[in-house]
């Protein structure tokens, strides 16, 4: 649906499943993407979980597979909507790691936001990151996002404690290349 260079952005399929699959549940991955600790996933789990939101018709609401060289390489996308104040949460995690650090995940967030200003006429994109997480820090910096604030050790990561960025970008300081 959304085409850049070397990425595209579309629907989710039952053919991504599998890798997926594999990237849920990969401990560096998890620890790399945030959110909620890791935790294991059955592919059963993971197939049924698919199949009912797929059994509901509609649309894949704002979640992307990303995809590049042909292959499913992980997933982006738009949440935490605020009609009000056409505001909008992004999130992404390439689950390839041979894809890491290679300018693709800069390519998907460009096009996400691409498609949430000029698109769905959002006016702000914000999203929240580990302190630690330097490529994913240096690759939104990329993109025009700015540090906001941070919540200091609001995290329990691996071990330790870590402070929770958030960034964020507005639609007047987006530029298209
Ligand atoms: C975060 C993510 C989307 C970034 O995409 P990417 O394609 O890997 O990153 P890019 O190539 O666009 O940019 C990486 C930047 O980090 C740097 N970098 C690469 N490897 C690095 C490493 N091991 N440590 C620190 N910096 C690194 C690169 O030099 C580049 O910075 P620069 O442009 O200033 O030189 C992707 O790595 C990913 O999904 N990782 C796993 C899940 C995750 O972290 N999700 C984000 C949760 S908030």
């Amino acid at each position: 649906m959304l085409h850049g260079p070397r990425v595209t952005l579309r629907g989710m399929t039952r053919d991504d499943l599998p890798a997926l699959w594999r990237y849920n549940n990969d401990l560096e991955v998890e620890l790399a993407g945030g959110g909620d600790p890791p935790i294991p996933q059955a592919y059963e789990r993971l197939r049924s979980e698919f199949d009912r939101e797929w059994s509901m018709g509609g649309r894949d609401g704002s979640r992307f597979a990303i995809e590049a060289d042909g292959e499913f390489i992980g997933h982006c996308g738009l949440f935490n909507f605020n009609i009000t104040a056409h505001t909008c949460e992004l999130g992404i995690g390439i689950g390839d790691k041979d894809y890491w650090g290679k300018g693709y995940g800069r390519e998907a967030i460009g096009l996400l936001l691409e498609y949430a200003f000029n698109l769905r006429n959002f006016r702000r994109v914000w999203l929240w990151v580990h302190a630690d997480n330097e490529r994913a820090i240096r690759s939104y910096r990329a993109c025009g996002f700015v540090e906001e604030g941070r919540l200091r050790q609001h995290v329990w990561s691996n071990g330790h404690y870590v402070d929770a960025v958030y960034m964020g970008i507005l639609a007047s300081e987006w530029r298209e290349d």
